[in-house]
């Protein structure tokens, strides 16, 4: 898609800081370091729009960004990242509050995507996190990340292996990366798509809404 501007929003601690629901969202969502705030620049072409760190863990808040392009609007939502080695239960907790709060109900979701990095393994964070958007019928994509770190014979290799780990998801697992921008096209296809739908469920369930 091709992007007029791209601004943060805001950034929320805790849910009743959420902006009032408007343009369609896109949650991003996985292991911390594993390349979302990267992926969200990639997208967008924008180098700084969302911090990334090379300090795991740093950001608890949850950042919505305001995407415009041509006649779209749409939101990305940069959620915080999960499994940092030495957090208290309590921590935790918090994580999983802050983000069920958000992708439990939020009216504008229309995709939610699970950052997977392409040198380890899927673990049961993963396949809880997909069992439980699955259960609540939210659209999940799988995004695998970083494949530029990879030689091909062994970025190919990893690939079969983690779309096997990941099975039942099908098409809905992309290899990108931030670096080269690999993926890019089918992510921003498998967004527009999710949004176009939402919108037209939306305008079913409140005709009157329509211009
Ligand atoms: P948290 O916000 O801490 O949860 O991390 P994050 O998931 O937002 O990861 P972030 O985008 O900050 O990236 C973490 C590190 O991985 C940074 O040093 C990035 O430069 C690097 N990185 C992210 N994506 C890629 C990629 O596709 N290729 C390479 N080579 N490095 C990447
Ligand atoms: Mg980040």
């Amino acid at each position: 898609m091709k992007i007029d501007t791209a601004e943060l929003l805001t950034s929320c601690a805790q849910s009743v800081d959420f902006p009032d629901p408007g343009a369609p969202e896109v949650a991003f969502l996985g292991r911390s370091n594993v390349g979302k705030s990267s992926l969200i620049n990639r997208l967008v072409r924008r180098k700084k729009l969302a911090r990334t760190s090379s300090t795991p863990g740093k950001t608890r808040l949850i950042h919505f960004f305001a995407i415009t392009g041509g006649s779209r609007e749409l939101r990305m939502v940069d959620l915080p990242g999960y499994g940092w080695a030495k957090v208290s239960r309590r921590e935790r907790g918090g994580w999983q509050q802050l983000v069920e709060s958000y992708l439990q109900k939020r009216p504008p979701l229309c995709a939610a995507i699970l950052l997977q990095d392409v040198r380890r393994d899927v673990s049961d964070d993963e396949t809880l996190l997909l069992d439980w958007l699955a259960e609540r019928g939210i659209f999940s994509l799988v995004a695998i990340t970083k494949t530029d770190k990879l030689k091909p014979m062994r970025r190919a290799k990893r690939l079969r292996e983690l779309r096997g780990q990941l099975e039942g998801l099908g098409d809905r697992v992309v290899a990108t990366s931030a670096q080269t921008g690999e993926g890019m096209d089918a992510l921003w296809r498998a967004i527009l798509a999710a949004a176009d739908e939402r919108e037209s469920s939306s305008l079913r369930k409140s005709p009157g809404s329509a211009k």
